[in-house]
């Protein structure tokens, strides 16, 4: 099944319209996972292997203007900046947009502010393609359900599909071969005393993207058997976690989470390495400021940089250690 499929299924005779309104906008924050998405059981429709489980950070993300041109093609806007044409940014939103315009013509121009570094390892494709899906129901008055954004956004980047929500958010991996069964959803948990701190490493451009480093992992790394099973434990884990407010189950298994992930690509071939010297430097920092009491924990995703789990109470101890640490606050 293709991804027009999937649009010509949620949109039907919506896909006829053309823009409603002057002006469609809408803000979606990045999210981080607890429990990773990592492999595809369809790389077309983004299907993953598992389910997936993140936490939002409500103000980091991307807010999405996008108004309908006139000119040849569209234009993207990057914080400002129009960018080429030519760049893989643009390219990529332009083959998202062509297949809702399959039925209809229009050209818009996309202004996106992000305040995250695009391309790093901080889902920065996340929270654009759901502000974007998001300002598209705007614009053409689609007035589709947050399921459906899920959806729509997931056929973007995988994990754009829990950024529609701030909180905490499941992703099912589903089973059907349509994916119609594959969207995202809020859990109704609030944790007020959680704190996230976004440890800036390296804001360069990833080596490989990590498109390309999950189908290397799922083709030939011989740990990635047994990841749906340790994923699969996690997602139990991190439930059981959220429900006794057990921040020491919660750090545990998104730490562990995370380095199994790294693990399934460091043993694939080629290897894919997205530690830096300084990534393997914060969490030897981090494994003794645990070993003094201090509880924080870590995650990583595709880039060198790190994200840290901490309780609100030790934040200003932990900035000691890390003063370029950004502290976010969660609800
Ligand atoms: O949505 P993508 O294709 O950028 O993949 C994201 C993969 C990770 O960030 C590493 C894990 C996750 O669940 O967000």
């Amino acid at each position: 099944m293709k991804k027009s499929d999937v649009i010509e299924k949620i949109l039907q005779h919506k896909l006829l319209q053309t823009p409603q309104r002057d002006q469609g906008q809408a803000f979606a924050p990045t999210n981080i996972a607890l429990c990773k998405y990592w492999g595809k059981r369809d790389s077309e429709l983004n299907l993953p292997v598992t389910s997936s489980l993140s936490i939002a950070l409500p103000t980091k993300g991307a807010l999405t203007s996008i108004i309908e041109s006139h000119a040849k093609e569209d234009v993207v806007i990057l914080n400002d900046k129009e960018v080429s044409p030519d760049s893989n940014f643009a390219k990529r939103l332009k083959n998202y947009l062509d297949l809702f315009r399959v039925k209809t013509l229009w050209r818009l121009q996309i202004d996106i502010k992000m305040n995250i570094p695009a391309a790093a390892g901080l889902a920065s494709s996340a929270c654009g393609f759901a502000s974007l899906v998001s300002a598209l129901n705007e614009l053409f008055a689609w007035q589709l359900t947050k399921r459906e954004l899920s959806l729509l956004a997931r056929l973007g980047s995988g994990s754009a599909a829990r950024s529609l929500w701030n909180g905490f958010v499941e992703w099912y991996a589903g089973t059907q071969a349509d994916g119609m069964d594959s969207y995202a959803q809020p859990l109704a948990v609030e944790w007020p005393t959680l704190t996230i701190g976004i440890l800036p490493i390296s804001d360069a451009e990833k080596p490989v993207s990590s498109r390309v480093a999950m189908q290397r992992t799922v083709e030939t790394s011989m740990l990635y058997a047994n990841w749906p099973n340790k994923a699969a434990q996690d997602m139990k884990l991190l439930h059981q976690a959220l429900q006794e407010k057990n921040f020491s189950l919660l750090g545990e298994t998104a730490e562990s989470n995370a380095l199994n992930m790294h693990s399934t690509m460091l043993s694939s071939w080629p290897p894919v390495c997205y530690f830096l010297p300084e990534t393997i430097a914060a969490m030897q920092q981090i494994w003794s400021l645990r070993r003094d009491g201090i509880e924080v924990y870590f995650t990583q995703d595709a880039g060198p940089n790190l994200k840290l789990l901490l309780h609100k109470k030790d934040k200003m101890i932990v900035k000691k250690y890390f003063p370029h640490a950004d502290m976010i606050n969660l609800f």
